[in-house]
């Protein structure tokens, strides 16, 4: 049966590129609605730029433009850049748009009808030159436990700590420099607390994945707390209705976003928007996220869902970060990569496609784009095995039979079997488990190539009486290749077109699967893929290096999970006081070998560390290099550590001193390493 299911991808910010890091959530989402889409299903992918928020009204003032003209050019980007990768939206709109406005008031005055809206006065930091509140990320100032310098408006980099805002010590405005004052103002909130209930049975009837329904668990333990919704004037967004001077906080009229993508794709095809959003609708909902953002979409949004008596999501799926060489995107070492500078070394986008395809398998886990592998998986998968079948045999089809295939097929049992592999392929796809679709797909691709090598073609076209033998095995190869196609299709869209040509049919669903290909007349050859060439990989991470921007905007604040992935304002030099040999005599610095290395639950920045300095025994480490280094690359390094400093309880256990690591203006973040020869718990001098 045909079903209807309306699928979104995160809104992108408008106020930065989009990179690789954005891709693998649009690749894995556009992968599945392509998919859904061959199985005959009506499947709707709506997104838009999410474009509200302190941050973009202050690019825009210092651009010299409107906050409107600022989006707007950005929306000109990211819908090009997302076409590049053949990302196929059918409609990508803004959260500045008047369906917004409406839907987003309609339902927060449901919400404040149900008595869930409730107004407090709250003291928050505010600029006196700027005439602005300050979001947490627009703060620096000392850490209110550790003393650190400048450190951000909600934790510390330093030490983990976690804080609000009016904790710091000596603060700052990173907008105008100017110190900060406490004032007064009027906040509305959502009162989630109340909508626990429903949200601890929501959040387990099957919606999440297992991985994210037990973090849900964790967070339910830690209370919920009511939502902060509004924010003051100047703030680029809507006027909440009845109260003037305050506005939606960003996070509130993004999601709605999705709907309002939808409303106006309705409107202008006709669609019924209320049968796919009404409490009662038979229709899907299906999100993909980041694991950043569960918070907002797997509570906040069900919440203000089913309390404005709207259907509730079918399915929230979370994928998990991207890593470059196993380490965090960097700009410093080139791997920010962004998708125009992909796209302008003529980089094929179905090469990254594929490659994050081949590493995506529905789960939360963080997926590594290794670039070597990646030059190797593309050219050894896609152009040795898959495309290598056509351009071995398709010629002769053309030179010794005028272009017609066989009119039919002894040998069919290998097309019997790639036939035979069309359900669990569908099923992999559904589950987007894609790094299995692609192994079977490529297992059967190891068939057809193995089938080719036996056969010989080239030998049978020298042998008069092999004519018929050639014209068979060939179409045999043929029928493996278009059903390799169908089953890469959503995969590869582009070249699935230009296979399409080339063997003159109509584009293929997935039924087509059941079909034979003979006595059909196909097209001359042209070659479908290149091989990646190495050289413009280096060339495009050298051309990302140069891209240091030193100090981009801060990104609007979403939970306190997502601040790791925000960019960062300016920072001020420290100074340093000179210290006597005996000061630096006091710090004990030793090499030490990292034994293990973990990720934290519920740090941001924090890897756990098991330090082994050789006679002196094990220590355990906090160290917020998490942002720079995947734990799994740091395992058996040697390291300089501070280690005698006094152990630190920290909200995660004890911390049992320090490692060193160089960090700059510049991006980056460098742990220190010593000369080979140098043993775990050698003194450094
Ligand atoms: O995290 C982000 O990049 C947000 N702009 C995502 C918004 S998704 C939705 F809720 F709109
Ligand atoms: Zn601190």
């Amino acid at each position: 049966m045909s079903r209807q299911i309306l699928v979104t991808s995160a809104l992108p910010y408008a106020n930065g590129s989009i990179h690789l890091g954005h891709l693998v959530e649009y690749i894995q989402t556009d992968i599945w609605v392509r998919f859904q889409k061959m199985r005959g299903h009506d499947c709707r992918y709506m997104c838009a730029d999410d474009t509200h928020g302190t941050a973009i009204m202050l690019r825009a003032e210092k651009e010299g433009i409107t906050p409107e003209t600022l989006i707007g050019r950005v929306w000109d980007e990211h819908t090009r850049d997302f076409a590049g990768f053949h990302i196929g939206f059918d409609h990508y709109y803004s959260t500045h748009s008047d369906e917004n406005r409406e839907l987003a008031s309609t339902i927060y005055l449901r919400l404040k009808e149900a008595g869930l809206i409730e107004i407090k006065t709250i003291a928050q930091l505010f600029d006196p030159v700027k005439n602005l509140f300050l979001p947490d990320r627009f703060i620096k100032g000392e850490c209110p436990k550790c003393g650190a310098a400048d450190q951000y408006g909600d934790n510390c980099e330093a030490c983990g700590a976690t804080y609000s805002p009016t904790e710091l010590k000596n603060p700052v405005s990173a907008v105008s420099g100017a110190t900060p004052v406490h004032k007064d103002s009027e906040h509305h909130f959502f009162k989630l607390g109340a909508c626990e209930a429903f949200l601890r049975e929501w959040t387990t009837s099957g919606s999440l994945q297992e991985e994210a329904a037990n973090k849900m668990q964790e967070w339910f333990a830690s209370g919920l707390n009511n939502w902060d919704i509004s924010r003051d004037a100047p703030y680029f967004g809507f006027e909440i209705p009845g109260a003037p001077g305050k506005y939606f906080y960003v996070w509130l009229d993004a999601p709605v976003g999705y709907m309002a993508s939808f409303a106006k794709y309705a409107a202008d095809h006709g669609l019924d928007f209320n049968a796919w959003w009404d409490a009662d609708s038979k229709t899907e909902l299906v999100h993909f996220i980041g694991k950043d953002i569960l918070y907002f979409h797997a509570l906040f949004w069900p919440a203000m869902l089913k309390y404005s008596g709207h259907r509730l999501p079918t399915a929230i799926y979370a994928h998990g970060f991207l890593t470059v060489n196993g380490q965090k995107m960097s700009k410093s070492r080139g791997t920010f990569i962004t998708a125009e500078s992909y796209l302008a070394q003529k980089l094929n986008p179905e090469w990254l496609r594929y490659y994050y395809a081949a590493k995506l398998n529905g789960s939360m886990e963080d997926i590594d784009l290794n670039l070597d592998d990646f030059v190797a998986r593309v050219n050894s998968d896609l152009v040795g095995k898959f495309i290598n079948i056509a351009s071995r045999t398709a010629g002769f089809i053309h030179k010794n039979f005028n272009g017609q295939l066989a009119d039919g097929v002894e040998n069919i049992e290998l097309i019997g079997a790639f036939q035979a592999a069309a359900d669990s392929i569908a099923a992999h796809y559904e589950a987007r488990d894609y790094a299995k679709a692609l192994r079977e797909i490529m297992a059967l691709a190891d068939r057809a190539n193995q089938y080719v090598a036996d056969e010989k073609p080239w030998e049978l076209a020298k042998k008069p009486e092999a004519v018929y033998r050639l014209h068979e095995v060939c179409t045999v190869a043929l029928n493996c290749f278009r059903l390799l196609t169908l089953y890469l299709k959503p995969v590869l869209p582009k070249l699935a077109e230009q296979v399409e040509a080339f063997l003159d049919i109509p584009p293929l669903a997935w039924d087509d699967s059941q079909s034979l290909f003979i006595r059909r007349r196909i097209n001359a050859y042209s070659h479908l893929m290149t091989r990646i060439d190495p050289a413009t990989i280096a060339a495009m991470v050298d051309a990302n290096k140069q891209n240091l921007e030193p100090t981009p905007a801060p990104a609007p604040v979403r939970h306190a999970e997502a601040q790791a992935h925000a960019t960062q304002p300016v920072a001020t030099a420290p100074v340093s006081e000179t210290i006597n040999i005996d000061d630096f005599a006091k710090i004990d610095l030793r090499i030490a070998r990292i034994a293990e290395a973990s990720h934290v639950e519920g740090a941001d920045k924090l890897l756990r560390l098991t330090l082994d300095l050789g006679e002196l025994g094990t220590r355990q480490v906090f160290a917020g290099i998490k942002s720079a280094y995947a734990p799994e690359a740091l395992v058996g390094r040697l390291t300089v550590m501070v280690a005698n400093l006094a152990p630190r309880k920290m909200k995660f256990g004890m911390s049992e001193g320090m490692v060193l690591a160089a960090s700059g203006d510049a991006p980056g973040l460098f742990i220190l390493s010593p000369d080979s020869g140098a043993q775990p718990g050698m003194k450094v001098k």
